[in-house]
């Protein structure tokens, strides 16, 4: 054949079956149906092993979290409706296919679901992207909201609500009730995080079960901090600051 086999060693780990294959930890199985946990891929493995590692730079966090990024938006909207659409392809046959149909927006939970805007900008040209500023109140300890501007028309949009993790979920509950005050329907939500936490996915299914939350892990829960474990610490500091 053309490819000469390279003296052993030279070409890394041979493919194996898959009962040889590494084993992972797993996410953890939720029941609420309002979660979808992206599929349990070998990429999608090593890219999470990628930003949990605490050893791992700012400029590797950030483009592999990006990446990320890019299967949960790509998720999302296979979430949203699409209505049937025949084309004609240059060589003149037709093709029956979908269209999506209906408008959509971004709105990041600052600082850290910024960091999502860029994939949904990636996957949404000339996407809207609105902001919401909660943060925990010094005194009360309780999430409060400092800001928010979002599209003048988010009712008639369907939203993707971007934070890259779903702790307790204090702050997205309350980004959900800033978006329901403006008239957007709780079915028109798809919040989108990189690891959430049974708990967090818990009080959603409770509080917005309409809600849909597409994450990339589950993972065992909180400690003492209200941090994400095993998690991957602080999401915004590693992303933002070297
Ligand atoms: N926010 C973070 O950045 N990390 C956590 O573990 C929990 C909330």
């Amino acid at each position: 054949g053309v490819l000469q086999r390279a003296p052993s060693g030279h070409l890394g780990p041979s493919y194996k079956p898959k009962e040889e294959k590494p084993t992972a930890t797993v996410s953890t199985e939720v029941t609420h149906s309002n979660v979808t946990i992206l599929p349990q891929t070998p990429q999608l493995i090593a890219l999470l092993t990628m930003i949990r590692n605490k050893a791992t730079n700012r400029a590797d966090f950030i483009f592999y979290s990006n990446r990320i990024n890019r299967l949960l938006v790509e998720e999302a909207l296979n979430h949203l409706p699409v209505l049937p659409h025949t084309i004609t392809t240059p060589v003149d046959r037709t093709y029956n296919g979908v269209k999506f149909e209906g408008k959509i927006c971004g709105v990041s939970i600052m600082r850290a679901g910024e960091a999502m805007e860029q994939a949904l900008r990636e996957c949404c040209r000339s996407v809207r992207i609105g902001k919401i500023l909660i943060q925990r109140d010094e005194e009360t300890s309780k999430p409060r909201l400092f800001y928010d501007k979002l599209p003048e028309d988010v009712s008639q949009r369907w939203v993707l609500l971007l934070d890259p993790m779903l702790a307790t979920g204090g702050s997205a509950l309350m980004a959900i009730d800033v978006l329901r005050s403006k008239g957007v329907p709780e079915e028109h939500i798809l919040f989108l995080n990189l690891i959430a936490s049974p708990e967090g996915a818990a009080n959603f299914a409770q509080r917005y079960p309409k809600v849909r939350i597409v994450t990339a892990f589950v993972d065992q829960g909180l400690n003492e901090k209200n941090y994400i474990v095993p998690g991957l610490g602080d999401f915004g500091d590693r992303y933002y600051t070297l």
